[in-house]
């Protein structure tokens, strides 16, 4: 009998219930079983609370950055990522940094933008200057959405307006542009926006399909730099090297987007660990590489005039210290305490030099010994243990896996089968 997925009222179910049905239509045996059961550091009713469906939760290794200098102050970072090398790549950049001076970072602001999309007009520029008329309306419209916001110092800030000509007609799409301060602010703008929505349409005569917010946060950069010396990184054909890894990204999309994901490696990590939404900065990230019409490098890799290699970055990053997992999550609480930040702007600095110590290390890697020395060391052990290795047995025979250059899970069996025989 075919079995169904139409499986009513679902979501009205206990958790253990959903997975007692799980259980039954995958034939999940009780072991099976007993992992989903152990929810680890998160309770199960708070990620029934958090999402749709739960059966369980799943947890992903937390690791530490060290040796990280941010301004002057001494910082340990956490880092949650499923991926070998991302942390022990921020710690080694870190390291060669450290003497002098770190990172230093800043940030253009806290501001959101959320957008209005207005349609079915035939006079697009006349509606765009009723809207402009309307800006101390729809300052007042903001601000009353949302009380606590505006007695944190937040609230509306602007608006910008454009006409756009797209293949079916003409559609005005306002942006309200709004202070949204320790908040990621999403649900700040787009109660923001669905508020204003009608009003557009009373103004204008027209329709509004979308209100949302927009998450290229081109108004929430943050941005991080650091200077390495030529001693700390092993001398100037690393810093050419390096300088020249950065202009083939800048220049090369292929190449721009492995450049680019390795520094959202570390990104994202610690948006995880914070609760912060990692889509959303992962989005904002990828549209603002490609302000200049081509889709280049995050960062930007530079020698000074005495010689150091220096490098910067500038990406969007819209993440908050309240509201969502941030807030309820309590390892994201306690990383938070980890990382020690007073405000979201600091943490939003912080994830920008993880992103360019990140990138830091993946192109000294590449431009030297390659990534898969350091990264295969790491890539055995993973490997050793889906070849059943245990306890003692994982740094033996990724040893010899590495030893041998073939880490390869066939070796890692044959290895471990000798292993046990000796
Ligand atoms: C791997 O996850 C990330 C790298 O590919 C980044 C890069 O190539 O710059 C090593």
């Amino acid at each position: 009998m075919n079995k169904s997925s139409r499986i009513s009222g679902f979501h009205k179910m206990s958790a253990a219930e959903r997975l007692n049905i799980v259980k039954t239509f995958s034939n999940l045996n009780d072991e099976t079983v007993k992992l989903f059961e152990n929810t680890g550091n998160i309770p199960i009713d708070l990620a029934d609370n958090l999402v749709e469906n739960v059966i369980g939760t799943m947890n992903i290794p937390l690791g530490i950055a060290t040796n990280m200098k941010i301004n002057g102050q001494d910082t340990l970072i956490p880092m949650a990522t499923e991926e070998s090398s991302v942390v022990a790549a921020v710690c080694n950049a870190a390291r060669q940094c450290y003497d002098n001076g770190g990172f230093t970072t800043s940030m253009s602001g806290s501001l959101m933008i959320a957008q209005i999309q207005l349609v079915n007009i035939t006079n697009p520029e006349y509606c765009k200057a009723l809207i402009w008329e309307k800006k101390e309306d729809i300052k007042e419209i903001c601000n009353a959405c949302d009380p606590i916001l505006m007695s944190h110092g937040g609230g509306f800030k602007d608006i910008e307006i454009r006409v756009i000509h797209t293949n079916a007609a003409a559609m005005v799409i306002t942006h309200i542009i709004v202070d949204t301060r320790d908040a990621m602010g999403a649900n700040a703008v787009n109660t923001m926006a669905e508020k204003l929505a009608p009003e557009i349409e009373n103004w204008t005569g027209g329709k509004v399909y979308l209100r949302i917010l927009s998450n290229l946060a081109d108004k929430r950069l943050a941005r991080a730099r650091a200077v390495w010396t030529c001693e700390s990184i092993g001398g100037e054909s690393v810093r050419d090297g390096i300088i020249s890894a950065y202009e083939f990204a800048d220049h090369d999309p292929y190449r721009a987007a492995t450049h680019n994901k390795g520094i959202m490696n570390g990104v994202s990590a610690v948006v995880l660990a914070t609760g912060n939404d990692t889509r959303a900065v992962e989005a904002g990230a990828h549209a603002y590489a490609t302000r200049r019409g081509s889709y280049r490098s995050l960062t930007h890799w530079e020698k000074d005039k005495h010689g150091n290699l220096v490098g910067s970055i500038e990406i969007p990053m819209a993440v908050g210290l309240i509201g969502g997992a941030t807030k309820l999550h309590p390892i994201a609480k306690a990383n938070l305490q980890i990382i020690g930040v007073q405000n979201a702007n600091q943490l939003a600095e912080i994830i920008a030099a993880v992103g360019l110590a990140q990138n830091f290390s993946a192109l000294k890697s590449l431009a030297t010994v390659g990534i898969q020395k350091g990264h295969m060391s790491l890539h055995a052990q993973n490997i050793a243990m889906m070849a059943g290795a245990i306890g003692e047995e994982i740094e033996k025979i990724a040893k010899i896996l590495v030893d041998k250059s073939l880490v390869r899970i066939d070796i890692a069996q044959e290895e471990l089968t000798k292993l046990r025989g000796q």
